[in-house]
């Protein structure tokens, strides 16, 4: 229900701030990495496990029975039909390196969020902690940005013309796709005004969301990277859509405007 959504959309801006507060403040000056995941550059800190761990207690006290899934492992059945889709940290790179590109993303979902296509997020935080910038969705709630205290409305560009469009995308972390990927984007170049790699997915989308981008496009995403982002994008009357227009999934993500995609897709749909 309408009431029931704009719950969620509160609930993950909570945690979201709260975890937000956690890896700023807590953050130990010498950082390291605690473990590595897909490939040797995937990294893991501390500061993801305890952001994960926070959300998931606070998730658990707020709203007992729905299901989580989480980057860094948390993984629980849902008995409410929501399931809670999180990054602790999104732009983990970032962060280690102390660049002040990363979020707190948190979306409540609908469906069987470990089945590509068959889920999607009804209300979504994504929190930059260090810009203290706070996007926020909830289904047919439109999209905003909390920002000192002033909530505005945001909108994706209506661009049309790929030659002017500013796009963003990103690189996974397999050598050989992101070989692969990084021959896209150069082939990409000539054709629009720019690309930028910022280094976190969830932000972004966010930065479509709010006309700070006419597109994104990438592959190789996770759930937890785009579920937040891609209700924030729609709502903020853009599309967001996967191979051969289905719903986005780890083969390949784009974001934009409408008329952009449909100019953007065909180009990185291979
Ligand atoms: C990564 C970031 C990055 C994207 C990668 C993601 P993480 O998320 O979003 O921009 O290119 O595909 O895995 O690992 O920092 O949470």
């Amino acid at each position: 229900t309408a009431d029931e959504i704009a719950d969620l959309e509160t609930i993950a801006c909570t945690v979201a701030r709260e975890a937000g507060d956690l890896i700023v403040e807590e953050r130990p000056d010498h950082l390291g990495v605690a473990a590595t995941k897909s490939t040797a550059t995937d990294v893991v800190t501390i500061m993801d496990k305890r952001s994960e761990e926070l959300l998931r207690t606070r998730l658990e006290a707020a709203r007992p029975g729905d299901g989580l899934l989480g980057e860094e492992g948390a993984s629980s059945p849902s008995e409410t039909g929501v399931t809670w889709v999180v990054d602790p940290i999104d732009g983990t790179v970032n962060y280690l390196y102390q660049l002040p590109a990363y979020a707190v993303s948190v979306a409540a979902c609908i469906g069987d969020v470990h089945t590509p296509g068959a889920w999607r997020p009804v209300a979504g935080a994504v929190l930059n902690p260090i810009t203290d910038e706070l996007f926020h969705a909830g289904l047919g709630r439109g999209a905003f940005l909390d920002h000192r205290g002033r909530s505005s409305a945001i909108q994706v560009t209506s661009q049309s013309d790929l030659a002017m469009s500013l796009l963003a995308t990103g690189f996974g972390y397999d050598v050989d796709k992101r070989k692969r990927q990084a021959a896209l984007a150069a082939e990409m170049t000539g054709l629009v005004r720019d690309i930028r790699r910022a280094g976190s997915a969830a932000l972004d989308l966010c930065s479509v969301a709010a006309g700070r981008l006419d597109g994104y496009y990438e592959a190789g995403l996770n759930p937890w990277d785009l579920a937040a982002g891609w209700l924030i994008v729609t709502e903020a009357g853009g599309l967001v859509q996967g191979r051969a227009g289905g719903a986005p999934t780890a083969d390949l993500v784009v974001a934009g405007g409408a008329e952009h995609v449909a100019l953007l897709a065909p180009l990185v749909d291979r």
